[in-house]
């Protein structure tokens, strides 16, 4: 008896021993597969929401692409009318629509609005004091035409001539000159030196090189800055002379204003028989 109690306690308490060491195995077991079975669910549901961010990203993308042609093509339809006032600023929906310009339509208004009259067929006018257009950047002729119509720079017969265009022609009469060939003007271009001032500056007077502004380099030059190469010397004086007495007061931040105040009359004439005989820089070259 008492060896079969042994025996039994024995038993009972390997047996619950093994009861006991099963369950934290089992329990380990089902900790781990729960723990799999989580990691899982999270895995799965970290994909999903994965793939849903992905996929609202993409259409969110889609729709910001989607409205920005939207806002591009209002832009060159309705935006200019209402936008465009008195008080110019280069905003990047203008930028954009200039590059709109179609140089066909901006010949065909180009002879509707009589501009050949003063400016040449092409853009080379026959005043001299009367500037030469031909080759001029598009966004300098497109604001020129609109400051002109808004009164914003002073002339009887360019207001005469633009009051009634709308910004989109102006936009095409812009590109239709850009296209045209500049003026060469002929010139001693040996043994004339270059007017400090167009390449250096001068320090003493806080004055920055003509050409850090007007480089012949369309890469360097800023978007909006005019080519001033090539242009007739009247007229290059008469509007430095016009900005320095506040005349024309058109130019952005009075930096042409600031500019010119500070020249001599001496110095505006030199530079402007420099730049008129300096070749432009052609663009495709
Ligand atoms: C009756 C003569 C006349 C007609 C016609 C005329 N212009 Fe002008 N234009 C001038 C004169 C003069 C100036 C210079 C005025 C000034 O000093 O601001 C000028 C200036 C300009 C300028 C500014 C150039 C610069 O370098 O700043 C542009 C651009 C221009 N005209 C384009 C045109 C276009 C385009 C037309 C036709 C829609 C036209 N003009 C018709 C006489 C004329
Ligand atoms: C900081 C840049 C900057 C500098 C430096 C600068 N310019 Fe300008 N200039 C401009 C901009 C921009 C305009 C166009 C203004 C406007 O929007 O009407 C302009 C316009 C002009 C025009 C009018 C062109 C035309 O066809 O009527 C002339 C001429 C000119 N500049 C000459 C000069 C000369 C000469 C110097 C050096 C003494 C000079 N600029 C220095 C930025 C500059």
């Amino acid at each position: 008896m008492k060896l079969t109690n042994i025996v039994l306690t024995t038993l009972l308490i390997s047996a619950s021993q093994a009861a006991i060491a099963q369950d934290p195995v089992s329990q380990m077991m089902n900790i781990m597969q729960s723990g799999a079975n989580t990691a899982s669910d999270i895995m799965k549901s970290g994909s999903d929401t994965a793939s849903n961010a992905m996929n609202s990203a993409i259409n969110t993308t889609k729709d910001a692409v989607d409205s920005g042609i939207d806002q591009v093509k209002d832009t060159t339809t309705n935006f200019f009318p209402l936008s465009i006032t008195d008080d110019f600023k280069w905003t990047a929906p203008i930028v954009m629509a200039i590059e709109t310009g179609d140089p066909k339509k901006g010949k065909a208004l180009a002879k509707k609005n009589k501009c050949k009259k003063c400016h040449g067929k092409t853009g080379i006018s026959d005043e001299d004091d009367t500037p030469s257009i031909a080759g001029q950047i598009p966004a300098y002729t497109f604001k020129q035409l609109h400051d002109y119509k808004m009164k914003q720079r002073d002339s009887k017969s360019m207001y005469k001539s633009v009051k009634n265009l709308s910004n989109q022609e102006m936009i095409h009469l812009a590109a239709w000159y850009a296209t045209q060939k500049p003026e060469v003007m002929a010139g001693d271009k040996k043994g004339k030196s270059i007017p400090i001032l167009a390449n250096i500056g001068d320090k003493k007077r806080f004055l920055l090189a003509c050409d850090t502004c007007h480089d012949e380099d369309a890469m360097k030059r800023g978007f909006q800055t005019p080519i001033i190469e090539g242009q007739k010397p009247e007229h290059f004086i008469e509007t430095m002379t016009a900005f320095k007495d506040g005349e024309r007061a058109n130019d952005h931040y009075k930096l042409m204003q600031s500019i010119s105040a500070k020249l001599t009359e001496n110095e505006i004439e030199d530079l402007a028989a420099y730049y008129a005989t300096k070749p432009m820089k052609d663009e495709d070259d």
